[in-house]
C-alpha cells in the first residue's frame, strides 16, 4: 500500500510539465504549439531563450531525481524495497510522458529519465549523461544523443549492479522514451532531424 502510494505521489510529481511551467513564467509560447511541439528542454529552446531552455531541463532532471531520492532516503522505513524503487522510477517518468494536469500530452522523457538514473546512482547518470553529450557534441542532434544514451542505460545498470527491479525500470524507460522518439527516428533517417540550437524544425 506504501509502495503504491509513492508511486501515485511520484506519478503527480512527474506530471508537472516544465516546459509548459517555465514558459509560461518567461512569456514564452507554449512549446506544444511551435516546433516539435514538444514540451521539452530541446523544443523549448528552438524558442531562443537559452535560460527558459535550460530551467526546463533541470526542473524536469530534478523532479525524476527527488521523486527516486525520497523513495530511497524515506521508503525503506514504509517497506518500499528494490521493487517499490523501480516502481516510483518509472512512476515519476510516466507522469513526464502522459501527465494528469496537462491533458495527458507530455514529453519525451529525456531529462526525467536522466533524473532517475542519477537518483539511482550518480556514476549511473554520470555515464549516461557522458554518453548523452559525446553523441550530442559529435553530431549535434539532441535526440539522436537521447537514443544512444538510452541504449546504453540498461547496460550501465546491468554493469554496476546486475539484474535487479531497478533494471527493469530503466528497461522499460529506455524502451518508451525510443518510442516517444519515433518521429525523430523517422526525421533521422530521412536527413530532416533538426540540429541542437536550429530554431527550424521540419
Ligand atoms: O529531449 C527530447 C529530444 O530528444 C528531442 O526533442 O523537440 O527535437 O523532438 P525534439
Amino acid at each position: 500500500m506504501n509502495t503504491i502510494l509513492f508511486a501515485v505521489a511520484a506519478y503527480l510529481l512527474g506530471s508537472v510539465s516544465f516546459a509548459v511551467v517555465v514558459s509560461k513564467l518567461f512569456g514564452l509560447a507554449d512549446p506544444r504549439t511551435y516546433g516539435s511541439k514538444n514540451p521539452g528542454a530541446t523544443n523549448v529552446l528552438r524558442s531562443g531563450n537559452k535560460a527558459a531552455a535550460a530551467l526546463t531541463l533541470l526542473g524536469d532532471a530534478v523532479k525524476g531525481w527527488l521523486a527516486v531520492f525520497l523513495a530511497l532516503q524515506f521508503g525503506e522505513q514504509y517497506g518500499v524495497g528494490d521493487t517499490g524503487i523501480a516502481l516510483v522510477s518509472i512512476a515519476v517518468f510516466v507522469g513526464h510522458l502522459w501527465p494528469v494536469f496537462f491533458r495527458f500530452v507530455g514529453g519525451k522523457g529525456v531529462a526525467t529519465a536522466l533524473g532517475v538514473l542519477i537518483g539511482l546512482n550518480g556514476w549511473l547518470g554520470l555515464a549516461t549523461l557522458v554518453t548523452w553529450l559525446v553523441i550530442a557534441y559529435a553530431f549535434r542532434y539532441s535526440s539522436l544523443a537521447a537514443l544512444v544514451a538510452s541504449v546504453f542505460a540498461p547496460f550501465y545498470y546491468g554493469l554496476l549492479f546486475g539484474v535487479e527491479p531497478q533494471l527493469f525500470a530503466v528497461l522499460a524507460m529506455s524502451v518508451l522514451l525510443i518510442w516517444r522518439h519515433r518521429q525523430n527516428i523517422a526525421n533521422l533517417l530521412a536527413g530532416k532531424e533538426s540540429r541542437i540550437g536550429s530554431k527550424k524544425k521540419s
